[in-house]
């Protein structure tokens, strides 16, 4: 059975701050800004509310969550860092890089939000208003993407609304996001290995380590290392195809930088016409969104080199591009 619930929307102001840790105390949900997407928090260490969590968004409970703390000091408590740990901490935090971890023995974040396994997911967010509420909260929270589960990542709070309204308690508002790609995932549970490509490119992460970073694909060929590394993952309705050259009849075009493309689409968005990769990143979501609203049979993307940022834009894509499972009723 689903929680239904009147969803408050506040302006992202001290009062809001308050606001959002009473209700996280409470056990409540509540979709705020971060750099990169908005996310669902809940209070990591109580498990009704992890519980509703996944409830809200239909996420498989297999699937861990992000436990979200407001700088490295706090982040100890939970997880046991390597120096090259250390290392990218003290380079990105707060920012758009999450750090996989042996959980502490101490570690106060309910089994059901680390999936029972024995590591943990954790970021400092680089957004004002994230940081006011962990401050404000105290304790960790666990927020994953606030999107249904499966589906596209949201980048306004009218996009959390969309998929949430009614089944979270409140919703605060800070505009558009700056990144607009989830966090880059670095697991140091072996190698430092790149779990999933995200806001912080690549080639900066290897420069502070001084190393290249593995690659999950090549460490594990079977299962995601990741269990939300699936490859159907990120997806609007309507059917996407990547690397597109032409458009056919009643396509829209996903458009990058000048490249050409040949035919007319129904409708265009260039996700960035200078071919700026941040630009591109920050509207990517927002603009599968609407081209999924345009009533288009299909979505056709130019290929996005793949370079810096131009990696985490290609795996959103790709895996919005992949054939989907059946759909959960629940999360449809
Ligand atoms: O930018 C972000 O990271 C956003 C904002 C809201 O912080 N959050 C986010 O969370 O993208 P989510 O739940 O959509 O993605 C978290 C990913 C999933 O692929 C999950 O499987 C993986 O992190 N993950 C979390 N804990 C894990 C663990 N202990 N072991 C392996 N993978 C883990
Ligand atoms: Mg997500």
């Amino acid at each position: 059975m689903l929680d239904t619930l009147h969803t408050l929307i506040f302006p992202a102001d001290a009062a809001a701050a308050l606001e959002a840790a009473r209700v996280l105390r409470g056990g409540g949900l509540v979709a705020f800004p971060t750099e990169t997407v908005y996310g669902l928090g809940a209070d990591a260490a109580n498990a009704e509310a992890v519980a509703r969590l996944y409830r809200a968004k239909g996420r498989p409970s297999f699937n861990p969550l992000i436990a979200h703390v407001a700088d490295l000091n706090a982040a100890r408590a939970f997880g046991r860092f390597t120096a090259d740990a250390e290392r990218l901490a003290d380079a990105f935090w707060p920012g758009p890089l999450t750090l996989l971890l042996p959980k502490t023995d101490g570690c106060a974040v309910v089994d059901l939000a680390t999936a029972g396994l024995d590591s943990i997911a954790l970021r400092v967010p680089g957004h004002h208003f994230a940081q006011v509420l962990l401050r404000a909260f105290g304790g960790a929270v666990v927020a994953p993407s606030a999107n249904r589960s499966g589906h596209v990542s949201p980048t306004t709070a009218g996009h959390v609304a969309a998929d949430l309204a009614d089944r979270i308690d409140l919703i605060v508002d800070g505009g558009p996001v700056a990144v607009g790609i989830e966090s880059t995932i670095v697991s140091f549970l072996g190698e430092p290995t790149l779990l999933r490509p995200g806001g912080i490119a690549r080639n900066e992460i290897e420069r502070v380590l001084g190393r290249r970073l593995a690659d999950c694909a090549a460490t594990n060929e079977s299962a995601p290392p990741a269990p939300g590394m699936l490859a159907s993952h990120y997806a609007p309705r309507t059917r996407l195809r990547i690397d597109a050259a032409s458009v056919d009849p009643g396509e829209a075009l996903l458009a990058f930088g000048a490249t050409r493309v040949q035919g007319s689409p129904l409708a265009t968005l260039n996700l960035s016409p200078s071919g700026n990769l941040e630009e591109a990143a920050a509207n990517l979501f927002g603009y599968l969104r609407i081209l999924d609203q345009s009533g288009a049979t299909s979505i056709a993307a130019a290929p996005v080199p793949h370079h810096d940022l131009g990696e985490a834009i290609n795996d959103r894509l790709r895996r919005a591009a992949a054939p989907r499972p059946p759909l959960d009723p629940e999360a449809s």
